[in-house]
């Protein structure tokens, strides 16, 4: 057997073109969705990342603004461009890219961001309406894989759902959108005791743990659904998931390329938020 591929960058194309088209709408009111991404510090990789969201920002229509500091700036000058930003009516998100400089406290940058434009969904108020099903803000990554399955038609309720890793921001949020959509949630980790016990019952495996080959083919049953969070590069400096894709591919019935899976969706989600978050503030 040989899975079906859930495209991410397919279904990121249809959902921009859907928030384009609200964008629109929103612009014809007279407000324009604003997004503004703080960068601080030259970390290679975070350039990369918010270039990107800046390019796809424009290329769906929204207003952005790339903000730019020196590793040197201090957390009460960071502290005070975020409470401008959450005064500022032209913003409706506001993202702090992370990592951070160590000397900046993240979690306190983050719980400074108003909830209303919390388009990463990492403050604890967003984690909190997750947990209790009230309206807030999604983490991007989980939201991207709960679309790619909604995108399937694939319905949760009653399944068995294992989810690999618990970070902050995918693993953990990711279990709570799939209990909220009556899945059976198990959520493993490095300590976990038989993790092949639990993936080999699994209909409904997201793998999110940053390490190659965390799931291969002897470890899920046919049919199974792959969602592959992971981001690594093999020996020959090619980008992998976390999974095993070659062989899982083989005995599964979805599973999510690396690249081209769940990578676009999370930027297509930060479009999402921050669309939504106009769309509430225009309310
Ligand atoms: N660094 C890596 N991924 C992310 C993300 O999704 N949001 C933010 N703010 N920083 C990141």
């Amino acid at each position: 057997m040989t899975a079906q591929l859930i495209d991410g960058n397919a279904l990121s194309k249809q959902l921009r073109t859907e928030v384009a088209t609200r964008a629109q709408a929103l612009k014809a009111k007279g407000v324009t969705p604003g997004l503004a991404v703080l960068l601080v510090g030259d970390n290679p990789a975070s350039q990369v990342y918010v270039r990107n969201k800046v390019k796809a920002c424009e290329d769906s229509g929204l207003h952005s603004v790339l903000e730019r500091y020196e590793a040197t700036m201090t957390e009460a000058e960071l502290l005070a461009r975020v409470q401008a930003l959450n005064n500022d009516p032209s913003i409706h998100g506001i993202l702090v890219q992370l990592p951070l400089p160590e000397h900046i406290d993240a979690q306190k940058v983050i719980e400074a961001i108003s909830p209303a434009k919390d388009v990463d969904g990492f403050h604890i108020a967003s984690a909190g309406a997750l947990m209790t099903g009230m309206p807030g803000f999604w983490p991007c990554t989980p939201y991207g894989c709960m679309k790619m399955l909604e995108s399937i038609g694939y319905d949760l309720k009653g399944k068995y759902a294992v989810v690999i890793g618990r970070s902050n921001i995918v693993g953990k949020p990711m279990a709570l959108m799939l209990l909220q959509k009556d899945a059976t949630v198990t959520v493993c980790h490095s300590r976990t005791q038989d993790l092949k016990a639990l993936t080999l019952q699994a209909d409904v495996i997201v793998a999110a743990v940053g390490k190659r080959n965390v799931l291969t083919a002897d470890m899920v049953k046919p049919g199974v659904v792959v969602l592959d969070v992971g981001m690594n590069r093999n020996d020959e400096g090619k980008l992998c998931g976390d999974v095993d894709f070659d062989s899982v591919k083989e005995v599964a019935g979805y599973i999510t390329p690396v690249p081209g899976g769940v990578g676009p969706m999370t930027i297509t989600m930060l479009l999402v938020n921050t669309l939504e978050a106009a769309e509430r503030a225009s309310k």
